[in-house]
């Protein structure tokens, strides 16, 4: 199976754990794509009756393309299971988001969900976190400041951008700086000194932010409780 395939399997396997009536968070990505089009498939062969709400506009728009109800966060009181997809997960089931760039809502809504599931293709398990770089979403006002404390830091800061070279902007119009730091040692000392920069909004490390892992494996999906 080529990695395609195995995110489509999680993908799969994954909405198996949604239960009729329930409120589901919808994560952002290659392989929460593969998860809602087959939530879509429930929806419309089952009848199966869920309130999604997204982390993107991106996810908005596939999920009601679909037939999926959308809820803004704010028109629900809590989120029964939210499915969402990583960039890396170490042993201790730490994880880095934020690659398609939607990690401050994903955090929002990781935080206000009862249970957490990550879907990952086994590419993403690593043994320590850091080398796919840590994405932080900065306001734009002051944006370079941030960018060379970053630099002072020693975080290899690099301005995430579009194709066509502009800065990236994220569904709240912030940017994003890419830490390329490579293994780090202990997140939970970065995680602190990131969110006590000031211009930062929120960074790509989920740190205790998860309950079930299902890893897309060649001989099946496996589910790892944390
Ligand atoms: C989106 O901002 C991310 O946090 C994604 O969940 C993460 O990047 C995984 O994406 P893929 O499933 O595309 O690898």
């Amino acid at each position: 199976m080529d990695q395609n395939e195995l995110k489509a399997l999680v993908g799969q396997a994954a909405v198996k754990f949604i239960e009729d009536g329930m409120i589901v968070g919808l994560g952002t990505g290659s392989t929460v794509r593969y998860m809602v089009d087959a939530l879509g498939k429930r929806v419309q062969e089952e009848g199966l009756n869920v309130i999604g709400v997204t982390t993107s506009n991106r996810t908005t728009a596939q999920a009601q393309s679909l037939g999926i109800t959308i809820k803004d966060i704010d028109e629900v009181d809590h989120i029964d299971l939210c499915i969402d997809g990583a960039d890396e997960i170490d042993t201790d089931f730490n994880g880095i988001k934020g690659g398609g760039g939607a990690l401050l809502w994903e955090k929002i809504v990781n935080n206000a969900s009862t249970k957490r599931i990550w879907i990952v293709d086994e590419s993403k398990l690593v043994k320590r976190i850091g080398n796919f770089g840590v994405p932080v979403e900065v306001i734009p006002f002051g944006a370079q400041h941030v960018f060379n404390y970053f630099v002072k830091q020693g975080y290899h800061p690099v301005w995430r951008l579009t194709d066509d070279g502009a800065k990236y902007r994220t569904d709240e119009k912030n940017f994003i700086i890419d830490l390329k730091v490579g293994e780090i040692a202990d997140p939970k000392v970065m995680a602190e000194d990131l969110i006590h920069t000031v211009g930062v909004v929120e960074h790509g490390l989920f740190l205790n932010r998860v309950d079930q892992v299902i890893v897309g494996r060649q001989d099946g999906p496996e589910v790892l409780d944390v």
